[in-house]
This record gives C-alpha cells, structure tokens and sequence, in this order.
C-alpha cells in the first residue's frame, strides 16, 4: 500500500521538555491510523505538526510527497482538521458555520452550501442543521466541527480526540461517519486515550507514550506481542511496554 503521510524524526520541545521526542511513522494511503496513549503522551502536539499549525523544532513531514516546512500550502490544501478544542461560531447555525469556513477556503457562495448539505448529511445532521449550535449537544458540537475539517474534501483528515465527554448516540454517529469516509477514500489520522475505540476503530495504530512511539501495528499485532490477540487487550499491550497502565 502506499504511504500517504511520512513522519521523520519530529521533534518539539517546550521550556526544554520534549513534548515529541524525534519520532517517526508512516500513515498509508485510505488507512485509519490511530495514535493512541495517554493524556499528555505528545498527540496534540503532534498533530499540530502534522497539520503545519505548529512549525517542528526538527524532523519534517510529508504529506501526499509535500513538505510541511517547505511546502505549507500545498500540504494544507490536501487537509482537514478536527482540533480538540472546538473551534466554531456558537451563535450561528450548523449550516451557516460550514458555509462560513467553506467561504473561508476559497469556495464560491453558492458551492460552500451545496457542500455545506453533504458534510451535513455525513456527520448525520442534516435534519438539524437550521438550528443554533449554541442549542446543541456535546456531542452534536463535536460533529459540526468534524464537518468543518470536511468542507474541503481532504485526502487526510486529523481528529484529535473526537469522542471525549459526548453521547454514546453521537460517539457512534462519529465512528460511522469516520469508517464511511475511509471506504470513500479518505485517510484517517484519530488520537484518542480510549484503548478500546482505538481496537475497533483503526486499521493501525501507533501507541504513544510520553513523546515516543513505542509500538506500531495493526491492533492484531499489537496484541499478539503479548499473547493470543483473541485474548488481550492494548491495555495490557500498553502495560507491558511501559509497565503502567493507560487509564483514563
Ligand atoms: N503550548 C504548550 N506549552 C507548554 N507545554 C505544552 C504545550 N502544549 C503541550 N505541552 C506539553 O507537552 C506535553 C504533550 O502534550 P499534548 O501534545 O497536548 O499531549 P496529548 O495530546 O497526548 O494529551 C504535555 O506535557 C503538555 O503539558
Ligand atoms: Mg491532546
């Protein structure tokens, strides 16, 4: 299969902590990839970089054969970020908050909203989209900021953290939602600290722990360095490597 994203040696420090520790990894072309670990184990700021938000103290990226240091714009037309905060106008409709940020990346009036109904209609929301998203769940929020990272049609889409403190309803909406836009084509980057999402979820995954990755595999594989896949958990896979648990 082909590599879409490639991770060299990326670094970042802050106040002489390394936050990510010089790592590297390979994310293949329609593949969920999932960086599981715990709470403060450098995922976000991973992302950060791999999305061009945050320029790596060294190492580079490419993405789709684009340099995230030399070539930024190419690599952020090619795209999509669902960051962990939400980042959206709570006083305007769904609807108008897509066709907002599609404006945003250069989509004409009328294009922003025809796209605007179908990442609606992929994240589920299109009976609902008319209304105010202060009005909204948690977990209704969360999926208007994954249609967001969609306006853009991206080739690899980042979600960091996507299904923390919301509705199992919505949680489910959202892995639907994720497993449909990887048998459209689209390349899935998903963080999470949920070792069980991540299982069911991710075709690979790469474990993290404070700033390294310190296994990647699919989750069969991972499991299998501990013992019968059909028998372990990434709990223990994490246990083993690094003798404490991922809790959440
Ligand atoms: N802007 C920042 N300034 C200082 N420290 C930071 C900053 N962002 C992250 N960190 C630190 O870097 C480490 C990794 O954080 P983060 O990437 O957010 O981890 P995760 O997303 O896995 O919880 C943590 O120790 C965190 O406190
Ligand atoms: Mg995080």
């Amino acid at each position: 299969m082909d590599t879409y994203l490639q991770a060299e040696a990326l670094a970042k420090r802050f106040d002489g902590v390394a936050a990510v520790d010089g790592i590297s990894f390979v994310i293949r072309t329609k593949e969920i990839f999932g960086l599981l670990g715990p709470n403060g184990a450098g995922k976000t700021t991973t992302i950060r970089m791999l999305s061009t938000i945050l320029a790596p103290d060294a190492g580079d990226v490419r993405i789709g054969g684009h340099s995230v240091i030399h070539e930024r714009d190419e690599v952020r037309k090619r795209i999509g970020v669902c960051p962990q905060e939400l980042a959206l106008y709570p006083e305007l409709s769904a609807f108008d908050n897509l066709v907002f940020f599609g404006r945003m990346t250069g989509l004409s009036g009328r294009a922003a909203k025809a796209r605007a109904r179908a990442v609606l209609a992929e994240v589920g929301l299109e009976d609902r989209g008319g209304e105010t998203v202060k009005k909204y769940s948690g977990g209704m929020k969360r999926r208007v900021n994954i249609a967001i990272a969609l306006m853009n049609r991206p080739e690899l889409l980042f979600l960091d953290e996507p299904t923390v403190g919301i509705d199992p309803q919505s949680r489910n909406k959202i892995f639907e939602t994720v497993l449909g836009l990887r048998d459209e084509g689209t390349t899935v980057l998903y963080t999470t600290h949920y070792m069980e999402e991540a299982d069911r979820l991710c075709d690979r995954i790469g474990i993290m722990d404070r700033g390294r990755i310190i296994a990647v595999g699919t989750p069969a594989e991972l499991k299998r360095q501990v013992g019968d896949p059909a028998r372990t958990t990434l709990e223990e896979v994490f246990l083993r490597l690094t003798g404490r648990k991922l809790r959440d």
